[in-house]
């Protein structure tokens, strides 16, 4: 059973759409830690589901290393195979990098290298593109250029706002997100051999 923490910043959707399937007996891997850099309200998934969370607020450390560092205790604690930021709106310092990837993913809302960054929705929106997208990656010290785990094409629609669109690329977030997981936890996919090529 492969042990997940999931880090956040928001409403967790995405986190609570990995909980449900983790409810599944045959499910190869279970949420054993959600943590924030804030009062997120995905961290509310916790008590609905039982799993443990924890809160390292980024604005009670002097700067970003010693949020790192903090991160990378709390986050040690639970024995982790894999690390994911599921809407962790803040860049990791390069220790936590080195502390977890290539076992530290992250999901994107935009078909990277295209629209990095903390506004891959509104980016897509302003750059008027017909398509963008949602990809998974390997965290490493770039603004979002790690290796690409999967990623898959959204339309953007004439009438789109940031919110529809939004709405629209989450549920290719999750899909890619849990196939990830399963094919991670069933040795179909190593990120290790991935992060080499
Ligand atoms: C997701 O779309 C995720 O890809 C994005 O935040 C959203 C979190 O939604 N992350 C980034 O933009 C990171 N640069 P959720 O809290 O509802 O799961």
């Amino acid at each position: 059973m492969q042990k997940l923490v999931v880090l956040i910043s928001g409403t967790g959707s995405n986190l609570r759409a990995l909980l449900e399937a983790s409810e599944d007996a045959e499910f190869p891997a279970r949420v054993v830690a959600i943590g924030a850099d804030r009062e997120a309200d995905g961290l509310l998934l916790g008590e609905e589901f039982g799993i443990p969370t924890f809160t390292v607020p980024f604005t009670a450390y002097p700067d970003r290393d010693a949020w790192g560092a903090a991160l990378i205790e709390q986050v040690r604690q639970w024995e982790p195979d894999l690390v994911i930021l599921s809407g962790l709106m803040r860049l990791v310092p390069p220790a936590v990098v080195d502390a977890f990837s290539p076992h530290l993913i992250n999901t994107h809302p935009a078909y990277l290298p295209e629209f990095p960054g903390a506004h891959g929705v509104r980016d897509a929106l302003a750059a008027g593109v017909e398509q963008t997208g949602a990809s998974l990656i390997v965290v490493d010290n770039s603004v979002d250029g790690g290796p690409i785990i999967a990623q898959e094409r959204v339309p953007v629609l004439p009438d789109d706002t940031e919110s529809t669109l939004h709405d629209r690329i989450k549920p290719v977030e999750r899909r890619l997100l849990i196939q990830a997981v399963l094919d991670i936890a069933n040795s179909h996919l190593d990120l290790k051999e991935l992060s080499r090529s």
